[in-house]
């Protein structure tokens, strides 16, 4: 018996190597992964540029210094982020929900300096922000929060796409400090803002005041086709947590700050061991000079465009959308279909369900044009043949 806690329904498989988009498993059978480690693997794996860098960390023997003292790694990564994101400040720290953790601190904080003596952020339905106490309480999913009450409280709930609600919202109370928005929710079913919503968001943000962080721990960093979702809409935002994709594979978050979160944490307000450490920052600078260099940006969305339209085509009728853009993308079934995760391991394809009824694709940014290929000549049989057993009578109807 593994001493694992048990917190995750595992697939009995183990990836021991890889190469670019494929993965080998103990056994030596190889697949195409079209995950990326849950949109982690930014430069897919053995990227020679990551691992030169790595290598290059390793030799120096300085892992970890501490953040008592300079650390030029995390300068220049600090630099890069402001110039693709179009902000000013970067907090590091190790995850996700560490990113976020901060950009809700940035926004109660704002609240205060305010005079806000209890502010409120605005937050999506179906979103997911992370497993800490406030961010499972930010997180619209009560599958995620359920045996771990009391909530945080602090946050206000909206559907997502409903600027209407939005407006209510901010003409009852006066609380509101910021909206925070995960633009296309990832597990919650890849369900995209329109770009007309999150303008319009802005708007009401820019009136009232509000701080606007956009969660694109996710969905940014390259996967869209462009750096940032809130980039397709035209505008900055104020506050941005990343992690994911950020260090192809080693373990990283960013809170970005810039416009009216710019210099709201001042010396003691917020802080990381980790953070920002110098093997951390390596893999960050190596990882976003490749995205730029080698136009992955622009691969994301001709690749993306492959897959879906090879699987528009493959499928036909018996799906209900395909969502997304880039390289993050959603299948929507009319049904349950976590029984495709393993069906599709067994046909060498690495993927995902989210959702219930969500078959979720989000390969490595390097992924090309043949390999997206391969995604729909493995995937769409299974999803085909998936459909026709769904739709025989059971044995009772007969
Ligand atoms: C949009 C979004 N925010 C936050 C998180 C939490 O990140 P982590 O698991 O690194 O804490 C996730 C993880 O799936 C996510 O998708």
């Amino acid at each position: 018996m593994s001493h694992v806690m048990n917190t995750y329904a595992r697939q009995p498989v183990a990836f021991v190597r890889g190469e670019g988009v494929w993965l080998w498993d103990e056994a030596g059978k190889k697949y195409l992964d079209a995950l990326a480690g849950i949109a982690v693997n930014t430069l897919g794996y053995g990227h020679p540029r990551l691992k030169k860098a790595l290598q290059a960390r390793l030799d120096s023997g300085v892992l970890h210094t501490s953040n008592l003292w300079r650390i030029p790694d995390q300068e220049a990564a600090a630099d890069r982020i402001a110039e693709i994101t179009g902000l000013d400040e970067v907090f590091f720290c190790n995850s996700g929900l560490e990113a976020n953790e901060a950009a809700i601190k940035v926004a109660r904080k704002y609240g205060h300096d305010r005079g806000v003596a209890e502010p409120a952020i605005i937050v999506m339905e179906k979103a997911f922000h992370g497993r800490s106490l406030a961010t499972l309480s930010a997180t619209g999913s009560r599958k995620v929060q359920a045996g771990f009450e009391p909530l945080v409280s602090g946050f206000v709930r909206v559907p997502l796409n409903d600027l209407d609600a939005v407006r209510q919202v901010a003409e009852h109370n006066k609380n509101v400090v910021a909206v925070f928005i995960e633009p296309i929710q990832g597990e919650g079913g890849i369900n995209v803002s329109r770009l007309e919503y999150l303008r319009g968001l802005k708007e009401i943000c820019e009136r009232k005041e509000w701080l606007f962080m956009s969660d694109e721990v996710q969905c940014g960093l390259g996967r869209t086709g462009k750096w940032f979702v809130y980039q397709h809409a035209g505008f900055q935002p104020d506050v941005v947590p990343l992690a994911k994709g950020l260090a192809s594979g080693v373990p990283v978050g960013a809170c970005v700050v810039g416009g009216r979160a710019k210099g709201v944490f001042k010396p003691g307000n917020h802080g990381s061991t980790f953070g920002g450490n110098p093997l951390a920052m390596t893999a960050v600078v190596a990882t976003l000079d490749t995205i730029k260099e080698e136009g992955l940006l622009a691969n994301a969305t001709k690749v993306g465009q492959v897959i879906r339209d090879g699987l528009k085509a493959e499928i036909g009728a018996g799906m209900k959308e395909i969502r997304g853009m880039g390289l993050m993308m959603g299948v929507e079934l009319a049904q349950p279909c976590g029984a495709l995760v393993k069906e599709a391991l067994e046909a060498g394809l690495v993927i995902n369900v989210t959702a219930d009824n969500v078959i979720r694709l989000l390969p490595p940014l390097v992924m090309s044009e043949a390999e997206g290929r391969m995604v729909v000549q493995r995937l769409a049989p299974l999803v085909r043949g998936f459909l026709a057993r769904s739709s025989e009578p059971t044995a009772a109807a007969r």
